[in-house]
């Protein structure tokens, strides 16, 4: 992206970052990676272990049910722990874990490869084998990557269900993922406060069926129950005969499934996304080296949480396959102060921060002060990651964590694709709110309804035409949804969801969803779940939600309800609904204001028009109601 002239606020990379740089010319890697795909993705994967190599780096004859690798064998767990125990890394710190209230722990390679064969031996003592679905609901603590990488040893399925889900959202995820353990922990801390996990997930084994045992870490020592036969604790397990440091590793297949992860989607109930061992690593492992420029001595902080997408690819899996230090802390951003994040930048010496907008905007509105008390001179470089950034909170950032100093990677990806899509690399000009442009080698475009190109400076639908190595390969138990979700629009282009712009010089510009997914402080929910939420108690006939601009959040969540008949509205009742979506999704599905109303917009099918809704609120024209019923 060098030579021409850029139009537009453009922030050029300083000759420091250059010179550091794994990719100094981006062009040329790009040039290399579009000439010839598979080669490119071919090389990378070279750089990682194989117990026996592919037949095929890409095999697509059946769209679109890609495979990548084909024939070959490997593990994602070995890649990030054994083979890295077999050199000097073996006592480099792999995880640095700071509670929320100040506890630490540490752990080298060679003491999280111990802990995760152990937790493997107990796993397997527990009759988990190759393929089993194993639920992980826990908050941010090191036995969560533990947890994930004790299943991805041993060839199971781990299904990690975000401890800020309640009772619903896990009971569904259980029963759909039929896993036979439940990896939980008593409590989380979240503000100086407990969030009960273990009796959510009680509650939510009253509604599933299937689940054999329920493993449980000690964190915040409250009593809870054990049920006999099934509950066993973490700690006892790991000090039983059984648990030896020594366990046999399953061999996997590339294209045998890592993990499944429920994502919101445009209708009806969440969605397991399927990713496998051998393209998702290969993927994951060369966005994070190329975008974040990871070298050896670096340690990275992605801020997310490992119960979502970016936790389980940039907090676990790929530092970890790239042999760097990662960062994970338990609590709240502010808590106890607002200087929380920028001390433990301070203390740990973190190189990398990788967060959301949504972040930056809280932390910036407690002022500058909070940040300038602490020397943040050990970064350099920013990311982020959720949703559009908006120019004011990048200059922010870059101004005032960065110290201008520290190029802001906008990555663009989803649950679906695994790794960054859109991205820059540190050497790229930036301009504020693009991500620039697709990773080398994968080819995007924005399409109107009938999926020809739009000019530049157009807005159309995101869609991807080439197949990447971390791509999704289904949805598990339904590929026909699969197809159809993603595939059917424009045969042979994945629909993102998103629509989006590129400006005159090729860069990328999102500008939201299309559909009813909400991102909401970063999280994406559809509004089908926070409805049937709503639904689900005994007040109310219907419900529509939608979201609307919210400074700090993105968007928040404004819901319409009608009452059953009989039912008398009141303040009270709006609070207790709001707490009934808190307790059966979680308190992030929570709607900030709930309306009551007589009718919905719909149209003559039935089908809720929340677009028609959104206008209304925001005072807007509507646009074309000619579907609507009366
Ligand atoms: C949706 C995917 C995997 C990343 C975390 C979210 C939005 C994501 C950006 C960005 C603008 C973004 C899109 C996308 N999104 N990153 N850098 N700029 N929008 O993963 O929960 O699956 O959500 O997040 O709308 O479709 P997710």
């Amino acid at each position: 992206m060098s030579g021409k002239k850029l139009s537009g606020e453009v922030f050029y990379p300083s000759e420091e970052v250059i010179e550091r740089a794994h990719i100094k010319d981006w062009e040329k890697l790009n040039a290399e990676a579009s000439d010839d795909n598979e080669k490119f993705w071919e090389d990378r994967a070279e750089e990682l272990h194989w117990f026996q190599k592919w037949d095929k780096v890409i095999d697509d004859s059946i769209k679109p049910f890609y495979k990548w690798f084909t024939n070959a064998k490997t593990n994602i767990a070995y890649n990030c722990l054994d083979v890295h125990v077999e050199t000097y890394r073996r006592n480099k710190l792999a995880l640095i874990w700071e509670g929320e209230k100040g506890d630490f722990q540490a752990m080298s390679y060679y003491a999280l490869h111990r802990e995760t064969c152990k937790f493997a031996n107990v796993l397997r003592s527990l009759g988990v084998e190759k393929g089993d679905r194993v639920t992980i609901y826990m908050g941010r603590i090191p036995e969560i990557m533990i947890a994930m990488l004790a299943c991805a040893r041993v060839g199971a399925i781990h299904s990690v269900v975000y401890g800020g889900f309640s009772v619903e959202a896990l009971h569904e995820r259980i029963e759909d993922s039929e896993s036979k353990v439940l990896i939980v922990q008593d409590g989380a801390y979240q503000r100086g406060k407990i969030v009960p996990l273990k009796e959510i997930a009680d509650e939510a084994l009253k509604r599933a069926g299937g689940i054999e045992h329920v493993v449980v870490v000690k964190r915040t020592g409250q009593d809870v129950n054990m049920e006999f036969g099934r509950d066993m604790w973490y700690h006892e397990l790991m000090n039983l005969p059984i648990a030896t440091k020594e366990c046999t590793l399953e061999k996997m297949d590339a294209e045998d499934p890592l993990f499944i992860l429920y994502t919101s989607g445009t209708t009806g109930k969440p969605k397991a996304i399927l990713h496998t061992h051998g393209g998702y690593m290969v993927g994951t492992y060369t966005t994070l080296k190329y975008v974040f420029d990871i070298h050896d001595d670096d340690r990275f902080w992605c801020a997310a949480d490992p119960g979502w997408i970016t936790g389980h690819s940039y907090i676990v899996y790929g530092p970890l396959l790239t042999g760097a230090t990662s960062f994970m802390y338990e609590g709240a951003p502010n808590y106890p102060y607002p200087n929380r994040w920028w001390s433990m930048i301070e203390r740990y010496g973190i190189n990398i921060l990788y967060t959301a907008p949504t972040a930056i905007r809280g932390l910036m509105r407690f002022g500058d002060a909070w940040v300038k008390r602490h020397d943040l001179s050990s970064l350099r470089i920013l990311g982020s990651v959720g949703e559009p950034i908006n120019p004011e909170a990048w200059k922010w950032y870059n101004r005032v964590v960065g110290n201008e100093k520290c190029p802001i990677m906008d990555t663009w990806w989803q649950t679906e694709t695994g790794m960054f899509m859109i991205a820059p690399m540190p050497s790229v000009p930036l301009k504020p709110g693009s991500g620039t442009k697709p990773f080398p080698g994968i080819d995007m475009d924005i399409v109107d309804e009938e999926g020809n190109s739009v000019k530049s400076g157009e807005e159309g639908f995101l869609v991807i035409k080439t197949p990447w190595p971390a791509m999704l390969r289904t949805i598990y138990k339904d590929p026909d949804r699969y197809v159809e979700q993603y595939w059917s629009k424009y045969p042979g282009m994945y629909m993102t969801g998103d629509s989006a712009k590129k400006d005159e010089d090729g860069y990328f510009w999102i500008i939201g969803r299309v559909d009813d997914v909400l991102k909401v402080s970063g999280y994406r929910l559809g509004t089908a779940e926070i409805e049937s939420a709503l639904v689900s108690h005994d007040a109310v006939a219907e419900a529509a939600a939608i979201g609307l601009p919210h400074d700090v959040k993105g968007n928040a969540i404004h819901a319409y309800v009608i009452l059953r008949a009989g039912v008398q509205q009141s303040s009270e009742l709006k609070e207790e609904l709001k707490k009934h979506v808190g307790h059966e999704m979680g308190p992030i599905a929570k709607p900030e204001n709930i309306d009551f109303v007589d009718s919905l917009p719909k149209t003559r099918s039935g089908k809720i028009m929340r677009r028609v809704l959104k206008a209304k609120a925001l005072g807007q024209d509507p646009g074309n109601i000619s579907t609507l019923d009366e």
